[in-house]
């Protein structure tokens, strides 16, 4: 909060090449001891230019810098300039701002002109939607949403899994045990079929010669096995498009695995006029030096994998969106997979190949245990939430059981406590995820965050904002403390995406809900004098603002009432 403007008033006093704004940007800290102030500049650099003692130029700078109206005090400590803020300036300013720009507080045009492709959720049809995919999903829709916030132009990218042998094993076993009715039966029926010829396959070897040549049938296109891999496909994403719906994930673009066949051709020229792919054991390879295994792009049956696929789709991406850059939110047991081909993209001279970001997050289980897509145990992602929902149900009505639009608001509160329980920590830790945990109104929870909200709702609802607001009581440390955070919060979004961590948004709502809670327990707002009264109602409706925006990025909606 005005760091750069003090950056800029410091250079400008010092005016030297030497110390540019951003130099002294760069330098500025929070003081150690924060009665000194809320920012200083250590002068030790300065020191060796000028040939003078820091504590001469602090001084020094202390006297000759003209203070704006935002600092109260300018002071050197130490060899330390030390910056106090003027907290009653901040606070009208901040509660300005935020109460005049309402859902648009946040937003910006950084981004503009600027385009990231974002790889997420990338669903794989006639397999399961399971709780492993919540943080692909989840993760990747709060990042689409903020990367927007930002003015970026964002292209959501499900990169179908809708290619493989399993497809060949998929049409035999409807073949011999689906109808009609399979599909009705939606993805777990067709995952039961894949079950069953794991099963059968043990004893039956013939079954994976049928399955290989009903594979080589959809590669050419044959028309009986593109009927059955276009209805597994259908079948898949209507399904899972209902539960996109309730998760208010979009997307711009369904080009999946099966969409490259055609164009990885073009790949593997390039990667052969460069001379860099290398025959191994009758496979094509590329190789990457000592530090990583060869990346495998052709079979020894000439069949393409899973790498090859992702190159032809950057490079597509590349041509037609022109990024600048291109995420892949996927789990980080694919680490490798993704620092291989980034490498042979990089090789082959791809000057986007830098631009290329491998999004890791950690393992979603579930406190019951984990799960296995060939033995058939897997949680469903819908399931999750459905439980989740349910139980959000019952809590609603012990609470109180008059409510209106109990339905509504369990949904919210359900779905959005599994969306947060991948969104409160940084992506890469492993989460066991536990019912009771998520739905307790206490602690770091999404109940907690929405009965904040609600909180504030129901305090702006018995009063109005009158016009004569007394700004300085709003200087105690919770209320400071709240409002750093409150005008932090559009740095708060650029922060998560220079990191590509839609955690810190959750964060820093998290802190100004317990900031807030914490000021609604010292303070009385609603029968406070009009002129105290009108601060509080302020900052409290600044708060709700706040948390609806910021929770609106993450994908989570807030109840008016609960
Ligand atoms: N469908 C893949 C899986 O479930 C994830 C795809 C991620 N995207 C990509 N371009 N590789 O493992």
């Amino acid at each position: 909060m005005y760091k750069n403007q003090i950056a800029e008033l410091i250079a400008n006093t010092i005016n030297s090449a030497d110390f540019s704004a951003e130099t002294v940007l760069s330098l500025m800290i929070p003081p150690k001891d924060i009665t000194l102030g809320d920012i200083c500049m250590p002068c030790f650099k300065l020191s060796k230019i000028f040939r003078k003692p820091p504590m001469a130029i602090a001084e020094e700078l202390a006297a000759k810098i003209q203070k704006p109206e935002y600092v109260d005090s300018i002071t050197a400590v130490a060899g330390y300039l030390n910056f106090k803020y003027n907290a009653e300036f901040l606070a009208k300013k901040t509660l300005t701002a935020i109460l005049e720009k309402g859902e648009n507080y946040g937003k910006s045009d950084i981004g503009k002109d600027k385009t990231i492709c974002i790889d997420y959720s990338s669903v794989n049809i006639a397999k399961p939607f399971h709780i492993g995919h919540l943080s692909a999903t989840a993760i990747g829709a709060a990042l689409y949403r903020i990367y927007k916030e930002l003015g970026y132009n964002v292209v959501g990218i499900n990169h179908l899994g809708d290619w493989g042998t399993q497809f060949g094993k998929m049409i035999v076993a409807y073949k011999l045990w689906g109808n009609e009715d399979t599909f009705k039966g939606g993805v777990r029926s067709l995952h039961a079929l894949y079950v069953r010829f794991h099963k059968e396959a043990e004893n039956d070897e013939s079954l994976n010669d049928q399955a290989r040549y009903w594979f080589k049938q959809i590669e050419l296109g044959e028309p009986e096995a593109m009927d059955l891999f276009n209805k597994f496909k259908k079948v898949t994403l209507d399904e899972v498009c209902v539960l996109y719906d309730r998760l208010g994930v979009t997307f711009d673009s369904y080009n999946g695995e099966s969409f490259y066949n055609d164009k990885m051709g073009e790949v593997l020229d390039i990667l052969n006029e460069k001379g860099l792919l290398k025959d191994s054991q009758g496979a094509k390879v590329v190789e990457l030096g000592d530090n990583m295994p060869p990346c495998l792009l052709v079979k020894s049956d000439g069949a393409s994998l899973y790498a090859t696929r992702d190159l032809a789709a950057a490079l597509y991406r590349a041509r037609t969106y022109h990024f600048s850059k291109c995420l892949y939110v996927v789990a980080y047991q694919q680490d490798l997979h993704f620092k291989q081909w980034f490498k042979v993209a990089e090789k082959m001279g791809f000057d986007w190949a830098k631009d290329l970001e491998h999004v890791a997050f950690g393992m979603v289980s579930l406190a019951e245990g984990s799960m296995s897509s060939r033995s058939g145990t897997v949680v469903y992602l819908e399931d999750v939430i459905n439980k989740a929902v349910e139980k959000a149900y019952d809590i609603i009505v012990e609470k109180n059981a008059n409510i209106e639009n109990k339905k509504d608001i369990a949904e919210k509160i359900g779905v959005g406590s599994v969306v947060f329980s991948v969104l409160t920590n940084n992506r890469i830790k492993d989460i066991v995820f536990n019912y009771d945990k998520v739905l307790t109104f206490e602690g770091e929870t999404c109940p907690y965050v929405q009965y904040t909200y609600v909180r504030c709702n129901s305090i702006l609802e018995k009063a109005t904002i009158g016009d004569k607001v007394d700004f300085s009581v709003l200087c105690d440390d919770t209320s400071k403390e709240l409002l750093r955070y409150l005008s932090n919060y559009p740095n708060t979004l650029i922060d998560a995406t220079e990191k590509n961590e839609p955690y810190l948004v959750t964060r820093c709502v998290l802190n100004i809900c317990q900031l807030f809670n914490k000021f609604y327990i010292d303070n009385r707002i609603i029968d406070a004098p009009e002129e105290i009264k009108n601060a509080r109602l302020m900052l409290t409706k600044a708060v709700k603002t706040v948390i609806k925006n910021g929770f609106r990025l993450l994908g989570i909606q807030m109840p008016e009432k609960m």
